[in-house]
């Protein structure tokens, strides 16, 4: 059986907040609270979209997409994106992400930024981009995927991440 995506329901909050704290623990690059960050955002109104990847009625997957500024650009901002450790590398990760930035197409911004691993995110084509800055520790790790056109400008996250 395969898993579907939806897009979160309130019964699924436990269950996504369990999902980020086991995809990210232990992790070198890992901040420790991912959690919070979309906790954060979806009580401070800044969920654009959050999907969950769910396999014979357990979740297993999450993705969110939040209001972000490059300059005066708008953007969106894709993450947190985690998948259970004991379902990584099948795929799940991949087609959360597609979904995320199929719906971020569609909702006319000029592109989508995040903070992560170049290594993992340029096969969805983001890229660094040296016309973009940011004041914070983030700054080597801002990617983009602009739909508009080149951005130029510091980056601003939702106040949830805590930057
Ligand atoms: C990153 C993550 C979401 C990917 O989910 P997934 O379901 O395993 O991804 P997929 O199965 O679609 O793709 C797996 C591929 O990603 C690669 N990959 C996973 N993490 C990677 C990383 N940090 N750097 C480079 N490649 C990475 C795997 O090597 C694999 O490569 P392949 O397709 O060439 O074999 C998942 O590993 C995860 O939850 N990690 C912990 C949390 C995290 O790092 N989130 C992203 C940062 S916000």
């Amino acid at each position: 059986m395969k898993w579907k995506i939806r897009q979160e329901a309130d019964a699924d909050i436990d269950a996504i907040t369990d999902i980020v704290n086991r995809a990210f623990a232990g992790k070198a690059y890992a901040g420790g609270d991912e959690a919070d960050i979309l906790n954060g955002l979806r009580d401070g109104g800044g969920l654009v979209l959050s999907l969950v990847a769910v396999l014979k009625g357990n979740i297993i997957g999450q993705v969110a997409l939040s209001p972000a500024k490059i300059g005066t650009q708008r953007y969106l901002c894709v993450g947190p994106l985690s998948v259970t450790p004991q379902h990584q590398g099948q795929g799940v990760g991949s087609a959360l992400m597609g979904h995320a930035l199929g719906v971020a197409q569609s909702l006319h911004r000029d592109g989508i930024v995040l903070a992560g691993d170049a290594n993992y995110y340029a096969r969805f084509g983001f890229e660094k981009a040296a016309s973009v800055t940011h004041p914070g520790k983030l700054a080597d790790h801002i990617l983009v995927l602009p739909f508009t056109g080149a951005p130029a400008g510091g980056v601003t996250f939702h106040p949830a991440f805590n930057e």
